[in-house]
């Protein structure tokens, strides 16, 4: 079983102390931190391996294009992906999503198609494809959410028609922490024969995820949310829609050849895949870093990792439904749902919770999350976010629970 007692012992940054007090480390859904293993990988990386990819003859160029491509396969194998081939390494979740959209969706969009998007997802599932449609003449059409906090699946269904080119869907909501049923929408979009694109930035670090269970055609995640380095991202592309994909930045890394001639002007012959939607030199030492990452939570388990998270959103919301003078939005099934509590204090800004929290060594995170049309489904301007991971402890939730018991003592 998890023991988070032995797992903190890794990450250094955890035995920190935040104004005299310990750190308490609860904003893992804005990111993770970092055990030494994959800290280690990268300095690794830069004092013995450090070379380009997939250029070079000698020897260090070989050793960093074996780590940079055993990197996708680790990353692949952790996903259910068929091979490294799905695999294409980004700077994070934006950026993947944005790759659909430029790539997919300019090459594949038309006026009069329809896009159906979720009012839980956070901007960078929205944002890149109101780009697109702006661009292409496609409509997006947005699927509600209860106040609990539920996608409404049937008001999707009815959204879906002959119209729908794509369906994008966040997996995890990075505020209220509800798993949403991928497959469902999955078969769904599919039977009207609609791509189905999945943001996984919140279930592959927490939850155990196969693309060929969810049956998606992407899904994109992000290194850092994961105990991996920020600048390093994945896009999961399906093979088959892969394939059809050109590259909307090219230059060195994505191509075989490119010749010229005076009759045919210059010809381009695309790299094979992921190479061709990797343009340019790589963030190599994350790309080590992350495998690092993988290969740690393969260790742990992800299964472990989710009751493990589970068993402190149980405590959690245990002990703060019993304070007055806090509320705390999300389904009341703990069912689908993974270790996120978003909650405000009755008299308090949710900027001035965490600052308040903050004093305490509590680290939590306030706002709106870069999910706003969510916030305003459910009525709310803002909400403080706790966020766990594989390192916290019942202990450290009831440090949170206490700290706020206290701070409602002072504001009555
Ligand atoms: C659900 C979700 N999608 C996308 C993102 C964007 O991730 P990144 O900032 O790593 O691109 C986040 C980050 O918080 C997120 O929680």
């Amino acid at each position: 079983m998890l023991d988070p007692y032995e797992v903190r012992k890794d990450f250094p940054t955890l035995a920190r102390r935040v104004h005299g007090r310990p750190l308490v480390y609860l904003d893992n859904a804005a990111t993770s931190q970092k055990p030494k293993q994959v800290l280690d990988a990268i300095m690794e990386f830069y004092t013995m391996h450090n070379a380009n990819v997939h250029r070079g003859a000698h020897t260090l160029a070989n050793e960093a294009t074996e780590l940079y491509e055993s990197a996708h396969d680790e990353v692949a194998k952790f996903i259910g992906a068929r091979d490294y081939r799905e695999v294409v390494f980004t700077r994070n979740t934006t950026e993947s999503l944005g790759l659909i959209a430029y790539a997919w969706g300019l090459q594949n969009l038309n006026p009069g198609d329809e896009l159906i998007l979720t009012l839980m997802d956070h901007h960078s599932n929205i944002l890149p494809w109101l780009q697109v449609c702006k661009v292409t003449g496609a409509k997006p059409r947005f699927v509600k959410v209860s106040g609990e906090g539920m996608l409404d699946y049937s008001g999707l269904e009815k959204l879906l028609s002959e119209r729908t080119r794509l369906v994008a869907v966040v997996h995890v909501s990075n505020v209220l922490g509800v798993v949403n049923d991928v497959r469902r929408i999955a078969r769904l979009a599919h039977k009207h024969d609609a791509i189905m694109v999945v943001d996984g930035a919140q279930s592959v670090p927490h939850i155990p995820v196969d693309v060929k269970e969810l049956e998606c055609d992407f899904l994109a995640f992000s290194g850092h949310k994961m105990l991996g380095p920020t600048g390093i991202g994945v896009l999961y592309a399906k093979l088959d829609v892969a394939e059809s994909l050109a590259p909307h930045e090219a230059g060195g890394g994505t191509i075989r050849s490119v010749s010229f001639s005076p009759q045919a002007g210059v010809e381009v012959e695309w790299s094979e895949l992921p190479w061709r939607l990797e343009p340019g030199t790589p963030n190599l030492a994350g790309a080590v870093g992350l495998a690092e990452a993988v290969r740690y939570l393969k260790r742990i388990g992800m299964s472990e990792v989710e009751s493990h998270e589970k068993k402190l959103l149980e405590h959690g919301l245990k002990r703060l439904g019993e304070l007055d003078g806090v509320e705390v939005y999300g389904p009341r099934s703990l069912e689908a749902r993974t270790g996120i509590i978003p909650f405000n204090l009755s008299g308090l800004s949710p900027h001035e919770v965490a600052l308040i929290l903050d004093e305490y060594g509590i680290a939590v995170r306030s706002g709106y999350h870069c999910a706003q049309p969510l916030h305003e489904q459910l009525g709310l301007k803002g909400t403080v976010r706790a966020s766990f991971y594989l390192y916290n402890t019942i202990e450290e939730v009831d440090m949170l629970a206490d700290a706020i018991t206290e701070v409602l003592g002072e504001v009555r």
